[in-house]
């Protein structure tokens, strides 16, 4: 049984980790080693990272990695990826590489639109509120415009605002419902600091409303926050090429490789179950790059998942055909991202893998983030519908096994050339390694 502890937040960092290490390890100075290990010798890198959380105790590595070879409307580039899944990387760069002799990605950003809303509970009469609203537009307006001038001068601001009657989801409740330009930043803070704004725009318009009854002046605020479903701000990737030109090792028939390719596609576009793991794939891709460059992957992830569910049924995010010989690949994302503003100049990595895209706009960060996608499920199919996942996937991971077990550099030799030629299993390596120690 452990003890709570008051105060916290407030203990330094060293006395934080005492207390962990007393109270949860059974060697406690192994515990305090193993995180200090962990801490950057730099002291200002190591500073920056304490302040990014509460409670910093040291810093959670996973890989940065590059996949090189990404011709992407007519241009080469590097994509860095932010991933500790051992394949990953290795399938992005075979995808990029195989693309690249075979007129590349094509990607385009279809639109930019994001979006935030103030819910409220308005009681009393629905016409007399949406005349209000007409009246009291152009205020919403006017009373943000010291939050909205910097961003209009970058060719932003706030887009429209339209009120949602929502009373037959919901007794008594409505919503401005707001629609933005943010440029490069992702927009967060602006979006919210806006709708905070109209929320007490409202409230006091409301309040002297002649029109108003007593009750219908009190509007009730519950909230104001943006919106992570973000379905007009799109961005299309696509690869396509003549069925022959899909030859290639492990693709002796091509016209058979790209039926079997695009019957995969429709099984994920029709079957929930497949839809998941389908698109679980094209995340590894997109979550990647997401995290390296900086941006929130879980805003990412929780927009995207709403996308594939916008018809009613969780489905497929890419798509695949064959027309008159000629073999297509696409996704449609919706990506809220930035390449200003938040982590992006805070965090020495992001902004270094942002200069390696060459300080993208945040359109094309979009652009870089569904080619990742794309590529990714173009090798994650490639694999499934020819060889099997397996085969490359426990290749990567006899790395994990012997870098678990410590292997020596002679063992690692003498195993990697024993599964060269025989099927990798989590058994059949510990099994080696124990033999060879014995
Ligand atoms: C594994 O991380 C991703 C895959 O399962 C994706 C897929 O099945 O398409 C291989």
């Amino acid at each position: 049984m452990n003890n709570p502890v008051t105060g916290f937040s407030k203990l330094s960092k060293e006395e934080k980790i005492n207390w962990i290490a007393k109270e949860y390890f059974s060697t406690p100075a192994e515990a305090i080693i193993l995180l200090k290990n962990y801490w950057n010798s730099d002291e200002k890198i190591q500073k920056l990272h304490d302040e990014f959380i509460e409670n910093t105790i040291t810093n959670f590595y996973i890989p940065l990695g590059v996949a090189p070879n990404f011709l992407i409307n007519g241009k080469y580039s590097t994509i860095p990826m932010a991933i500790e899944e051992s394949s990953v990387v290795a399938a992005a760069s075979k995808s990029a590489k195989f693309w690249s002799t075979r007129g590349g990605f094509k990607a385009t950003v279809l639109n930019t639109e994001k979006i935030g809303q103030v819910h409220f509970i308005f009681k009393g009469d629905i016409s007399k509120l949406e005349l209000f609203f007409v009246q009291t537009k152009a205020k919403f307006f006017a009373e943000t415009e010291s939050i909205t001038k910097n961003m209009q001068k970058r060719g932003g601001g706030i887009l429209d605002i339209v009120l949602n009657d929502k009373t037959n989801l919901l007794p008594n409740y409505f919503q401005l419902h707001a629609t933005f330009e943010t440029k490069d930043s992702m927009g967060a803070n602006f979006i919210n600091s806006c709708l905070e704004q109209f929320a007490k725009t409202l409230k006091e318009e409301a309040l002297t409303y002649t029109l108003f009854s007593e009750t219908e002046k009190d509007i009730q605020v519950i909230m104001s926050i943006l919106s992570n479903y973000v379905p007009n701000c799109i961005v299309r990737a696509e690869v396509s090429c003549p069925v022959n030109e899909l030859a290639e090792k492990h693709i002796e028939n091509p016209q058979d490789f790209a039926e079997r390719f695009v019957q995969a596609v429709q099984i994920a576009e029709v079957e929930p179950f497949r839809a998941v793991t389908h698109n679980k794939g094209i995340m590894n891709g997109v979550d990647a790059v997401v995290l390296a460059t900086g941006n929130d992957f879980r805003a990412v992830e929780a927009g995207i998942h709403a996308y594939a569910a916008k018809s009613g049924q969780y489905s497929s995010l890419s798509h695949a055909k064959i027309e008159n010989g000629l073999f297509t690949f696409w996704l449609e994302i919706p990506l809220a991202l930035g390449t200003v503003g938040g982590l992006t100049s805070l965090h020495p990595l992001v902004k270094l893998s942002l200069e390696m895209l060459e300080n993208p706009s945040a359109k094309e960060l979009m652009q870089f983030v569904a080619v990742a996608g794309l590529a990714q499920n173009f090798a994650a199919l490639r694999s499934l519908t020819t060889t099997g996942i397996q085969d490359g996937h426990m290749k990567m991971h006899l790395n994990n096994i012997l870098n678990q077990f410590d292997a020596s550099d002679d063992e690692r030799i003498l195993i990697r050339k024993h599964f060269k030629h025989n099927a990798v299993s989590h058994s059949a390596v510990v099994e080696m390694i124990e033999n060879l120690r014995k």
